[in-house]
């Protein structure tokens, strides 16, 4: 783009940069041409106050009549509610005189905006757009994020923001997770014991789930809901025990992990009230595809109860999983009446299943080659759990056709495409940007663009940019932990040195949290993991910037790296005086003396190269026992910055 940085994400399938730029003044409007959609309209007038927002320029917001400088033509603005499969190509022509957006839906044309708004670029005082011509459309139809709801409920407001994000990604697919063990989250007005009994209070009206569905659809979101049966259904049974196959009295869950709780499969009453319910879902969740989990359910209550074993033996039901076959071909028949197509997850494979049921994966790749081997089509997650903290770099390696599998070109397009999850175990509305963005952005380029988009170190450039964006959009990925830290510290200058401890640590993985803390829906999620990122991009920073000196030797490098050692140093000894009076920053003193350490181990590091002088072999000796000290997990929180500094500490060690 001549000459100016590419920040696009997901990168289109071409841009041809040109000479010239087109300049952002107040004299710019938009034109939708012939196109009269509301939806699209409502997106032409988000874009421009953005673009407001963005350049300081004042804009006329309402689309005009006639020629415009940015014109919009959408070949068939038909639409109102995004469907698989739809057409969300689109074309854009930035030259000096304006710009021409085209798409064949309005869908198409709401991807080419948040293209456009991610061209935008400063030069001398203002801000301009650069010449080019892309030509873009998604590699995968199916391009989602599922959000747990269950677990810990996330108020209206949060899935709102991050739809907002979704479209500025370009996903497509809010996958909603609204029964578990820990809360049934939706208003039943059939069965009303649901939300009443089973959500402690925490649960979407009928009218918040319309808006969350209208929202989504503004933006070319599909909201697909998934109701977990026949297992992790616990809240279900606090109003309805009759559904159970134990008999026995219900609580809502607080601890994680897999129940023995179930729906009993062998009751006709339970099909008469999965018929009533997802009747009523399905008035409420336009989308063809509706999502019934069916993972991790253990089998323990059925094998337990006389009856239901005896209803196995005499439908020659081998074990619990060909019952729980049995249970899905009947959910199945239900959603078909209800013109539903039925999603489950890798546990619903079975040679009985009917073709049409998409295959949700969540286990290794094996499941994605037996699902379309089986002639599923299959929606891949198993590399994209946002909840196990892997870094954006693993994540972006992964792919929803794994290379792995040799999956013939037929067995391929039966691959829908994927979707990130964001189990709530271990997340709150106040934490869950953080565990979700960036790194959603990395996916979300893995589930667009071609599959030979592969430059890890141009994704991180590109993503570092794309995260700033996101956040001014209203995410909170950013700001919410400063918030979080000012909370811990009670002072503005107090947060700003803990943030500098957070920049050089990542939380643990889910499996070590879990163990260390043995986390429950009543543990607080307010302390340092939670306000520490997943794979900080600071630290990816610092890692190229070592990366940068070792090679070159640079003395501005080493400027930049003696600064940032020096930081650590200087806040670690600020957070010693702050913890004495401020018990939430107390807590964290193993962390707290190792980044002095980390710190002072650098500044050697850099004065012997420096020097030229090779250090001697009990300084390496006891930096590297400090690094192992440091590797070592403590207070639920890792350091992120271990690898570079080891390679410093190598080089020293033979300038
Ligand atoms: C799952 O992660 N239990 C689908």
């Amino acid at each position: 783009m001549s000459g100016q940085a590419n920040t696009l994400m997901p990168l289109p399938v071409a841009v041809h940069a040109s000479q010239g730029e087109f300049a952002i003044t107040p004299a710019v409007t938009l034109s939708l041409g012939e196109a009269h959609n509301s939806l699209l309209e409502a997106a032409a007038r988000r874009m421009m106050e953005r673009l407001q927002m963005q350049t300081g320029v004042a804009l006329a917001h309402d689309p005009v009549a006639g020629v415009a400088a940015f014109n919009v033509s959408v070949a068939d603005a038909s639409a109102t509610l995004p469907a698989l499969g739809m057409d969300e190509s689109y074309s854009l022509d930035v030259t000096s005189s304006g710009v021409a957006l085209k798409a064949e839906t309005i869908f198409g044309a709401m991807h080419g905006f948040e293209t456009l708004l991610q061209l935008v670029q400063p030069e001398g005082a203002g801000f301009v757009l650069p010449a080019v011509h892309i030509d873009d459309a998604p590699r995968f139809a199916w391009r989602g994020l599922m959000i747990d709801s269950g677990r810990h409920f996330m108020p209206e407001d949060v899935v709102l923001r991050t739809l907002d994000g979704m479209a500025a990604v370009k996903l497509n697919v809010l996958h909603w997770h609204l029964s578990e063990d820990q809360g049934f989250r939706v208003e039943s007005l059939k069965y009303p014991k649901l939300q009443g009994m089973g959500s402690n209070g925490d649960f979407y009206t009928q009218q918040q789930v319309r808006e969350v569905v209208q929202y989504a659809a503004a933006r070319g979101i599909r909201v697909v809901p998934e109701f977990d049966i026949p297992g992790h259904a616990t809240s279900w049974l606090v109003g309805y025990p009759e559904l159970a196959s134990k008999a026995a009295t219900y609580e809502v869950q607080t601890t994680f992990g897999v129940h023995d709780a179930a729906l009993d499969p062998t009751r006709e009453s339970t099909y008469m009230f999965l018929d009533g319910l997802f009747g009523e879902m399905a008035g409420l969740f336009p989308d063809e595809f509706f999502h019934i989990g069916g993972d991790e359910s253990n089998g323990k209550d059925w094998n337990g109860n006389p009856k239901i074993v005896a209803f196995m033996r005499e439908h020659s039901l081998k074990d619990s999983k060909a019952l729980q076959a049995y249970f899905n071909l009947r959910v199945e028949a239900i959603l078909k009446k209800h013109h539903r197509q039925m999603i489950g997850w890798d546990e619903v494979l079975h040679p009985d299943l009917p073709q049409s049921v998409v295959i949700h994966n969540w286990h290794g790749p094996e499941f994605v080659a037996e699902g379309v081997k089986q002639g599923h089509r299959v929606i891949y997650s198993q590399a994209f759990y946002l909840d196990h903290m892997t870094s954006s770099g693993e994540m972006y390696a992964a792919d929803p056709v794994p290379v792995s599998l040799n999956l013939t070109p037929e067995e391929q397009k039966l691959v829908l495409g994927g979707e990130a999850c964001m189990w709530s175990e271990h997340v709150t509305g106040f934490t869950i940007d953080s565990r979700i963005w960036p790194r959603m952005a990395a996916i979300a380029e893995r589930m667009w663009s071609p599959a030979t988009v592969r430059d890890t170190e141009d994704m991180y450039r590109r993503l570092a940019v794309e995260s700033l964006r996101l956040d001014a959009l209203g995410l909170t990925h950013i700001s919410g932990p400063q918030r979080g830290l000012r909370m811990m510290a009670g002072s503005v200058r107090g947060a700003e040195e803990l943030a500098v401890l957070t920049s050089t640590l990542q939380p643990v993985g889910f499996g070590e949290r879990y163990r260390m803390q043995k986390t429950t829906q009543l543990t607080p999620m307010d302390s340092l993991i939670d306000f520490t990122s997943p794979d900080p991009l600071s630290a990816h920073q610092f890692g190229l910037l070592v990366a940068a000196y070792l090679q070159s030797k640079d003395a501005t490098q080493k400027d930049a790296l003696t600064k940032v050692f020096q930081h650590w140093v200087d806040a670690s000894a600020a957070l010693d005086a702050i913890a004495v009076d401020h018990p939430l920053v107390a807590r964290y003193p193993v962390r707290r003396e190792q980044l002095i350490q980390l710190g002072q181990m650098g500044l050697a590091a850099l004065r012997y190269m420096d020097e030229k002088k090779a250090a001697p072999a009990d300084w390496i000796a006891a930096q590297k026992a400090l690094l192992a000290a440091a590797a070592k997990h403590a207070e639920l929180v890792e350091f992120a910055v271990l690898k570079p500094l080891g390679s410093l500490v190598d080089a020293a060690a033979k300038p």
